[in-house]
């Protein structure tokens, strides 16, 4: 009782009887993911610095060997793009990293992030959130404009035309707007669209199922095979944006991506621009 309370669950006292939840809460099962991908070496944790961080410090043995899933309840340093912190309070949101072996050189890894947001609005397609729900290029999952989830991706590099990627994916899922009140940018969750309680396990496996089936289609054919669906969930297409990256901002009209996955920009002189990086955002009307 005494942990559950450190880690901010809300907890009621009842006389003579104890402590009662005053919220659901469904732990991650271990078991139940190791269950459904027995190749992978599944790792959950109650509380760590960052999934990411922590694939990424795997000793070279194991990160040769094999496929890796690592979740966590809590974060304390959970990392988002751009050095941005990403808030992760215990049990309430999924915190997933992958370590992913792709048989393909660091270069032909281009437009990854991309399907990885296909893959990740496919679950919650799954999960009933259709409508009002877009990818915002490159890597941004919104509904009605609030982010629901993100992904950040680090490649490492190898000999021999052979590399891992490790795809770090947060998905707000049950986290209320009181909850997640430091948040600067404006964010839903999976619980606030659908007003039920959501056990993360199942969006977990979903998630994974997705994921694994999506990063074996890019492994063979490549971001091409993605297009006709990148379309359909462009939340960006024709409309006034603006993008910042490390050295620049520009204003333009999005324009869909290229074969690489770089967004198209038309710039207000009429230029067509393409970026590799970036972030993007709505422009207010005028
Ligand atoms: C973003 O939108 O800026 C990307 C957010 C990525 C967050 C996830 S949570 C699991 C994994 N571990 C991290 O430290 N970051 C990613």
């Amino acid at each position: 009782m005494q942990k559950l309370l450190q880690y901010g669950v809300k907890l009621d006292s009842v006389k003579g009887k104890g402590y009662a939840l005053l919220e659901p809460l469904v732990l991650l099962d271990q078991h139940k993911i190791k269950k459904h991908f027995p190749k992978a070496e599944v790792f959950v944790f109650e509380k760590i610095d960052s999934t990411n961080t922590y694939l990424k410090n795997l000793k070279p043995g194991l990160k040769q060997k094999t496929l890796a899933i690592c979740l966590a309840e809590q974060q304390t340093k959970g990392r988002g793009r751009f050095d941005r912190e990403w808030f992760s309070p215990f049990a309430k949101n999924i915190y997933l990293s992958c370590l992913y072996p792709f048989q393909k050189d660091v270069s032909e890894l281009s437009g990854l992030s991309l399907v990885v947001s296909l893959a990740i609005a496919r679950t919650l397609e799954d999960f009933g959130i259709t409508k009002k729900c877009f990818v915002k290029w490159p890597n941004d999952i919104v509904y009605e404009q609030q982010k629901l989830s993100g992904s950040l991706i680090e490649v490492l590099a190898e000999t021999h035309g052979a590399c891992h990627a490790i795809i770090g994916i947060g998905v707000n899922v049950n986290m209320l707007q009181e909850e997640g009140r430091l948040i600067s940018q404006a964010f839903t969750s999976m619980q606030q669209i659908l007003s039920v309680y959501i056990d993360r396990n199942k969006v977990c496996l979903r998630l994974l199922e997705n994921l694994f089936t999506y990063l074996q289609r890019f492994e063979l054919q490549g971001l091409n095979a993605f297009m006709e669906e990148w379309k359909k969930a462009d939340g960006l297409f024709g409309k006034v944006i603006t993008v910042r990256n490390f050295n620049e901002t520009l204003d333009g009209q999005a324009m869909g991506i290229n074969e690489q996955g770089h967004l198209l920009l038309k710039t207000k002189a009429g230029n067509l621009r393409t970026l590799a990086s970036g972030d993007t955002s709505l422009r207010a009307r005028p």
